[in-house]
């Protein structure tokens, strides 16, 4: 590259906002990058069903174009959309929700934890954040000018924040508080009790509490606990979920605020001008969703569950000691007793045996020590992944008894 070629470059650089220069690139691309440079590799490193979204649903799709349905809809979303969402809430979880100016229908729910973000942080402003957790948490606070207090946890607690350990980092900057649960990456459910405890702490600190449940449907004999759901908390939870995982709808880009509405019009007043709406098409087919999609999430969550047992109990059975994950898709065996870090230990298992996990650093420090395998692709790549990765760990135990 000659010199002036690199001085254009180094000042298109400095043309990037420094909160965007300075935010670190997401830990899982780096690996995916690596990823694409190897063949033949079976994949347990991304979070998204490997089920095609249910032809019922692809249909309500393919009829809503024949019908026409190409143009933009309200801000807030169909209201038709918003009134099944709102029959749902109340359904399984026991919420209600006016579905005239308590439901936000968004661009996934991506969109709608950015929005949450940019509407309630003014600059400085603290937002607590497990630690691990999804990698978009912390960098969103950043992306609003606030800053992200990370909460470790670890296997011992079930990878749940405890309010003790909240309550030590509240400051008077303190605005929210993020939870995720089921998590990513490690699977864990909050118990009612554990909930409860953050709830109250929220109400004595006067503090939000941003709930994240897009893996709420997927849960393995445990209850999911809505935050919104308990005592006097409806008025300062942020509901934040999607039908990405719970009817494998990744690709339509559709998801969901429920709050109330002095915090859903805050929100849509970024919306309208960054989003107008969320796709048409995709919000007919959510409407069908959830109209008649529920033996189809059970089905998948009958089959995830099938999964998951089996991969714990194989990686237990390699010496991977691996906490039993009751929600998500994921789960988080500790490789601290190959003397690897996560990082090392996914780089070599994808150029030695060629399975793709995530390092659990990826997802904060607390991650360290620990992968993330994703149980959402076939049983027979499961087991051929696994087989290859008890190869590996009985590679490694062979290579440190010789040193
Ligand atoms: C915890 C969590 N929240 C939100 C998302 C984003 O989902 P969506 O497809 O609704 O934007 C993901 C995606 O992996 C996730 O794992």
């Amino acid at each position: 590259m000659s010199n002036a070629e690199s001085a254009a470059i180094k000042h298109r650089h400095k043309l990037i906002s420094q909160r965007v220069a300075t935010l670190p690139p997401s830990g899982i691309r780096k690996f995916f990058d690596l990823l694409s440079s190897v063949e033949g590799v079976i994949s347990l490193s991304i979070g998204e069903p490997d089920f095609v979204t249910p032809w019922h649903i692809r249909e309500a799709a393919v009829y809503a174009l024949e019908k026409g349905y190409t143009m933009y809809t309200s801000n807030s979303g169909m209201l038709e959309l918003r009134q099944e969402l709102a029959n749902y809430l109340e359904l399984h979880y026991g919420v209600s929700y006016d579905p005239e100016n308590e439901i936000l229908i968004t661009t996934g729910s991506s969109e709608a934890l950015d929005l949450v973000m940019r509407a309630i942080i003014n600059p400085g402003d603290e937002v607590i954040v497990p630690d691990p957790c999804y990698v978009a948490y912390p960098a969103d606070v950043v992306l609003a000018g606030g800053k992200p207090v990370s909460v470790p946890t670890s296997e011992e607690n079930g990878f749940v924040v405890g309010a003790a350990n909240i309550e030590a980092r509240v400051t008077n900057r303190t605005k929210a508080i993020l939870v995720g649960y089921p998590a990513n990456p490690t699977g864990a459910v909050i118990s009612r009790e554990e909930a409860e405890a953050i709830a109250q702490l929220a109400r004595k600190h006067d503090l939000l509490v941003i709930s994240d449940e897009i893996y709420s449907r997927l849960v393995y004999g445990a209850e999911h606990v809505c935050f919104a759901g308990l005592p006097a908390m409806k008025e300062r939870t942020i509901l934040v979920s999607g039908f990405s995982k719970s009817h494998a709808m990744t690709g339509w880009r559709i998801g969901y605020v429920a709050a109330d509405s002095s915090f859903t019009q805050a929100l849509t007043k970024i919306h309208q001008y960054t989003m107008l709406c969320a796709p048409t098409m995709a919000q007919m087919a959510a409407i069908e969703a959830l109209k008649n999609g529920e033996s189809e999430v059970n089905r998948m969550v009958q089959e995830y569950n099938r999964r998951r047992r089996l991969m714990v109990k194989r990686l237990n059975e390699m010496g991977l000691s691996c906490f039993e994950p009751k929600g998500a898709f994921y789960a988080f065996p500790s490789i601290r007793t190959t003397g690897l870090s996560s990082e090392e230990f996914a780089e070599q298992l994808l150029m030695e045996e060629r399975v793709a996990v995530v390092p659990g650093s990826a997802f904060g420090p607390s991650g360290e020590g620990f992968v993330r395998c994703c149980y959402a692709t076939s049983l027979s790549n499961i087991e051929e992944a696994l087989k290859r990765m008890s190869r590996f760990v009985t590679k490694l135990r062979k290579r440190s008894t010789r040193q």
